[in-house]
Formats: C-alpha cells, sequence, structure tokens
C-alpha cells in the first residue's frame, strides 16, 4: 500500500513539474519574441514584468514543497524558517508581477481568473504569514496549505487542460467548425478557473482531514 502511495505521489510531481517546466521553456532565453503572452507594446515593462512573475512563481512551486516535509519541518525549524520566509518573498514578487500582467491579459474571462487567483494567493500567504509570527502554528499550517494550492494552479490548470478538450469536444459532437485551433481558443479561457476550483476543494479536502486526525 505505501509503496503504491508512494509511486502516486512520484507521477503527480513528474507531472507538476513536466506542467510547469513546459510553462516556463520559452522564457528561458529572455527573448521577447518567444513569448506565447502578447506584449503591449505601449508598455515596456510588461515583458520585465511577465519575466520576473515566471521566475519567482516558478522558483516559490520549486522550494514550497520542502515546508510540507515533517521531518525536515521537525528536526531543522531554522531551516523551514527561512525557506518559508525565502518561500513568501517569492509569492509576495510572483504575486504582483502577476496582477500587473493580469491587466494586460487579453481576454476578460482570463483576466479575471488571473486577478482572483492573484488575490487568493497573497491573501492566504499574508494569512499563513501573520499566524506564524502570532505563533498559532495549526493555524499557519492551513493557510500554508490552501496558499500551496493556489501556487499550484499554474500546473493543474495546464494538466487538466487535454480533460477540458475532451468535455468540450463531448459536448459538440465530437467536432468544431474551427478546428483544433478553435477548441483551444474555448479551453483557454477557462482553464485557469477549473484549475483554481480543484486546488480550492483538494486543499480543503487536505485541510478536513488533517482535522479530523487531530480530533479523532
Ligand atoms: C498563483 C498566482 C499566479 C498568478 C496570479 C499568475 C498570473 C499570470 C498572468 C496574468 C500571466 C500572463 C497571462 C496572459 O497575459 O495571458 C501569467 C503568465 C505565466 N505565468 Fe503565472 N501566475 C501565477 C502563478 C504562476 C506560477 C506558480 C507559475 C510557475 C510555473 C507561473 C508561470 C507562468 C508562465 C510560464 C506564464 C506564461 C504563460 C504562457 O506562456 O502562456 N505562474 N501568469
Amino acid at each position: 500500500m505505501k509503496s503504491k502511495v508512494g509511486i502516486l505521489w512520484g507521477l503527480i510531481v513528474v507531472l507538476t513539474l513536466g506542467a510547469a517546466g513546459f510553462a516556463v521553456a520559452p522564457y528561458l532565453t529572455f527573448d521577447s519574441s518567444l513569448s506565447r503572452v502578447d506584449i503591449h507594446p505601449s508598455f515596456p515593462p510588461h515583458y520585465p514584468l511577465l519575466l520576473v512573475h515566471i521566475w519567482c512563481s516558478f522558483l516559490a512551486l520549486l522550494i514550497g514543497w520542502l515546508q510540507f516535509v515533517p521531518g525536515l519541518r521537525k528536526r531543522r525549524a531554522d531551516i523551514h524558517r527561512l525557506f518559508g520566509r525565502i518561500y513568501l518573498g517569492l509569492v509576495a514578487v510572483g504575486g504582483l508581477t502577476g496582477l500587473t500582467v493580469g491587466m494586460f491579459a487579453t481576454s476578460y474571462v482570463r483576466q479575471m481568473a488571473f486577478l482572483t487567483l492573484g488575490f487568493l494567493w497573497l491573501f492566504t500567504a499574508w494569512k499563513g504569514y501573520r499566524k506564524a509570527r502570532l505563533g498559532r502554528f495549526d493555524e499557519h499550517a492551513v493557510w500554508m496549505i490552501r496558499n500551496y494550492s493556489m501556487t499550484l494552479v499554474a500546473a493543474s490548470a495546464r494538466l487538466l487542460t487535454p480533460l477540458c478538450i475532451l468535455i468540450y469536444l463531448a459536448g459538440h459532437g465530437g467536432q468544431s467548425s474551427g478546428g483544433v485551433a478553435a477548441v483551444l481558443k474555448q479551453v483557454l479561457e477557462i482553464n485557469i478557473w477549473v484549475g483554481l476550483a480543484a486546488n480550492l476543494v483538494i486543499a480543503e479536502w487536505v485541510v478536513l482531514s488533517r482535522f479530523k486526525r487531530t480530533f479523532k
């Protein structure tokens, strides 16, 4: 049973890193012509801000999971504190730049998804930080579970895209008049919302299971 859980976790980590790595790849060379996001010509800081957003958010995703490793948290509280501060700094910069570039998103539905996600990301980080400062570590853990679930939307929104495509095709008799591009356009309008909803539910599920274990 334990090895099955291990395999499942391994699969989740590989898929998450694969989806996030695939998303970040075009921004590794700092060449704005490779950007998948339409860069606003009348706002020169758009591309630099997008790069800062992508790098800070990606690093937050890469180090965030370490904070949930129980052995590390218990044995090396100093490392947990140091990584926690770095993580929260990355979320603050990634979130604020995410909100700024979100104002330039060409679609209103995507724009609202990014703004909602950005606000929830910053809000849950702030709550997590305050609870830690007040020494209320149970509540700190709950807010940080919620916060990391928002960090993971960058991966889950992409991983859920094939499912969204299948549901779209099922609802349209298996075809679309505009071809693959038209289907993708529709799906990319809503995939952030789908990832956001799924991750929020999973986070609350994890929080409730912890709560049940504590009060058993
Ligand atoms: C959780 C809060 C986040 C918010 C509010 C946010 C917001 C945004 C916004 C507004 C854009 C521009 C999209 C557009 O104009 O169409 C964007 C793009 C991007 N973000 Fe984030 N993001 C978040 C988290 C992350 C994370 C954790 C990563 C880590 C991999 C990430 C990686 C990217 C990448 C790679 C792009 C470029 C997308 C593309 O090429 O299609 N973001 N994000």
